[in-house]
Order: structure tokens, then C-alpha cells, then sequence
């Protein structure tokens, strides 16, 4: 190639990395224009819009009124409700009405499923997410993120229930995050691998930054809520023990899923969040954020498991249902498995001995 050449080619290449915006990557992925296709790639664009909205609320929330704090409500959770809450909430509803898209939504911050009755005789499809992720992030501008999952709608759901959501993860179509950081990255899969996109603010567009992200096999981090320490099982204390005498390990955690999951993807380890005796089936809840993230991680090569079963096996038996949830690398899901088998294995034993001792 000559001189005069390379910079049409390096102007181009930079041209073309400016146009892969996500939705047009979403076609790219299914190499195909069908109906199905331009679907999936429609509502990828309506979740980039409803990013965002949010990140350009957050950006300012300091200044404008009636953006921080709590609104006084409690949700069906049972946890206090930030006002970013419910406008991230909102956004999601709003941007999804008179799409012919999404037929339905639901949320943690809803009770029951939001019908969009318009929408239905079209799209058959349901978004569930999280609106705004580590809500105890928002008012000291720490980062927080949204979850979302996309999942075909089965049956006419009669009574409005969702009871047809009660389904395995492995039903997802797509799932994905945003995480409002320094920047807003918006990382989705449809299936065919995990990919980053970056929000240009001068653009305002999600321009693809990472494309095929693979976990690392094993990584140096690992990231849980020790305050709660003595309210676990003694094989996740065990776990815990054994990396505080081992080299290479430092703990990370940020009090928002989303952050730390989205360090992991990049450098490796392992996310616990466990039962408690508090709260038995641990804090996350199945629907809108273990199981959208365990898609996202096995995806990229990685694990997701409660300890004795893959996140994207598990039924859930409601819309909120909880489960613990350890995800990342391959290697340190594996490990932490193997501390809780262990102890149950070692119980099983000892329980065979027991039986066998003369009375
Ligand atoms: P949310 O703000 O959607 O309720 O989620 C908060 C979650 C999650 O993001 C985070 O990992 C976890 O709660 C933190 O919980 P602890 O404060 O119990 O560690
Ligand atoms: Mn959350
Ligand atoms: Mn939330």
C-alpha cells in the first residue's frame, strides 16, 4: 500500500467504528434483515434511548430538584424506593409505548407485570429489568446501572399474572446491562456473544467498543458483601477463609451489581452474593438480574450458579423470587461450588458414620 493511501484507509476504518452503532451491530450479529431481526434490533435502540435518558438525568441530579433521595414508598420488596427509581421506571414504560414492540414490562419495581395493550397484536415480546441498579449508589454519584432481558411472550397471560414468565433463564432472547459510569456503556448478548458499547455524548449514540468478550478463565477479584459474614453458611466462610491465606487475590465491591460484574467480565473472579439468615435465597432476584447476568457471563465464557445449580436452570416460583448467586470465572465459580459440595458431601459421611456406630 502506498503513503498516499493509508490515511483514506485509517479515515475509513475510523468511519466504520463511528457507524457500528448497537443497532445496527444487532442486524450484523443475525445476518439477516427479517421481521425477527429488525424486532430485536428496534428494541435494542428503545433500551439505548431509555440509557440515555437515565445518564443524562444522573449527570445533572445534583442540580435539578426532586432527583435524589427517597420518595417514602416501599416496594413490593419490601425496600425503600429512590425518586431515581421510579423515573428510571417510567423511562422504560415510555419508551416502549405505541412501539408495537413490547406488549409488556416488569420490573422490580412493579408488582405486577405493566401491559402495553396497544403494542400486543403486535409484539409478543416481554422486557424485564431492573430500572436503576444499586439505588444506594445514586445520592453520593457513585456508579449505578440498569439490567434488562427480553423473553417471548407464550400464551395470551389471561389474568395478567406473568405466569408464563415462571420459566427458566435459558428462555431469554437477549440480555444485558448499562452501567452510568465515567461513561455510560450499554453491554448486551442476543446469543451470539457478549459486546460493549460506549456512549458518545457528541454523537449521542452507543458506538460498539468491545466486540466478543471472553472472562478470563480465573481472575485476581473477588467481590461480596463481607459485613455479612456471620450470616452465611459455613462452607462460603470457608471459601472465604481459604482466600484470605492465598496470594493474588483483593477484594472488590461497590454496592451496585452491575459495576461489579462489569470489572469482573473484563478482569476475572468471582461475584458472591449468598443466603443469609436473614434473607435465606440471598438478596438478587431471579428475573431482572441474576439470570439476564448470567446469561451475559456464560455467554462470555464464564459461570453462574446458586451453589448446587446454574442460575439459568433455575424456575422461578414468582415474578420477585430471589436466589444466591455466585457468577464469573469458569475456575472461581467452580472453587467456591466445590467448598459448598465439600461440606455437604463431608455432612453425608459423617451422617453414614453416625449410622453405622453400634447403639
Ligand atoms: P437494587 O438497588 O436494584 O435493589 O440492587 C442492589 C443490589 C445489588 O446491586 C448489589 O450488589 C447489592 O444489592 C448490594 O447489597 P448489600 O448492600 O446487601 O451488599
Ligand atoms: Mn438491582
Ligand atoms: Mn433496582
Amino acid at each position: 500500500m502506498s503513503n498516499v493511501e493509508q490515511p483514506f484507509v485509517v479515515q475509513e476504518q475510523a468511519l466504520d467504528r463511528d457507524c457500528t452503532t448497537l443497532s445496527r451491530h444487532v442486524l450484523q450479529q443475525l445476518h439477516s434483515f427479517s421481521a425477527d431481526a429488525q424486532d430485536l434490533s428496534a428494541i435494542m435502540n428503545r433500551i439505548a434511548l431509555a440509557a440515555k435518558l437515565i445518564a443524562r438525568r444522573l449527570s445533572r441530579a445534583g442540580l435539578l430538584e426532586g432527583v435524589l433521595g427517597f420518595t417514602g414508598d416501599v416496594n413490593v420488596q419490601g425496600e425503600s424506593v429512590k425518586k431515581m427509581d421510579v423515573y428510571a421506571n417510567d423511562v422504560f414504560i415510555s419508551v416502549f409505548k405505541q412501539s408495537g414492540l413490547v406488549c409488556r414490562l416488569a420490573s422490580e419495581e412493579m408488582e405486577k407485570p405493566y401491559y402495553i395493550p396497544e403494542n400486543c397484536p403486535i409484539g409478543r415480546y416481554t422486557l424485564l429489568y431492573d430500572p436503576i441498579d444499586g439505588s444506594s449508589n445514586v445520592d453520593i454519584n457513585i456508579n449505578v446501572g440498569s439490567i434488562f432481558a427480553i423473553r417471548q411472550q407464550e400464551g395470551t397471560d389471561e389474568n395478567q399474572t406473568g405466569g408464563d414468565l415462571l420459566q427458566n433463564g435459558r428462555k431469554q432472547i437477549a440480555a444485558g446491562y448499562v452501567l452510568y459510569g465515567p461513561s455510560t456503556m450499554l453491554v448486551y448478548s442476543i446469543g451470539t456473544g457478549v459486546h460493549a458499547f460506549t456512549l458518545d455524548p457528541s454523537l449521542g449514540e452507543f458506538i460498539l467498543s468491545s466486540e466478543n468478550i471472553q472472562i478470563p478463565n480465573h481472575g485476581p477479584i473477588y467481590s461480596v458483601n463481607e459485613g455479612n459474614f456471620w450470616q452465611w453458611e459455613e462452607p462460603l466462610r470457608d471459601y472465604i477463609r481459604y482466600v484470605h491465606r492465598q496470594e493474588g487475590y483483593t477484594a472488590r465491591y461497590g454496592g451496585a451489581l452491575v459495576g461489579d460484574i462489569h470489572r469482573i467480565l473484563f478482569q476475572g473472579g468471582v461475584f458472591l452474593y449468598p443466603g443469609t439468615v436473614k434473607k435465606p435465597e440471598g438478596k438478587l432476584r431471579l428475573l431482572y438480574e441474576s439470570a439476564p447476568l448470567a446469561f451475559l457471563i456464560e455467554q462470555a465464557g464464564g459461570r453462574a450458579s446458586t451453589g448446587t445449580e446454574d442460575i439459568l436452570d433455575v424456575v422461578p416460583n414468582a415474578i420477585h423470587a430471589r436466589s444466591p448467586l455466585l457468577i464469573g470465572s469458569k475456575e472461581d465459580v467452580t472453587l467456591v461450588e466445590s467448598f459448598i459440595q465439600k461440606r455437604a458431601w463431608d455432612e453425608d459421611k459423617n451422617a453414614i458414620a453416625r449410622s453405622r456406630v453400634p447403639q
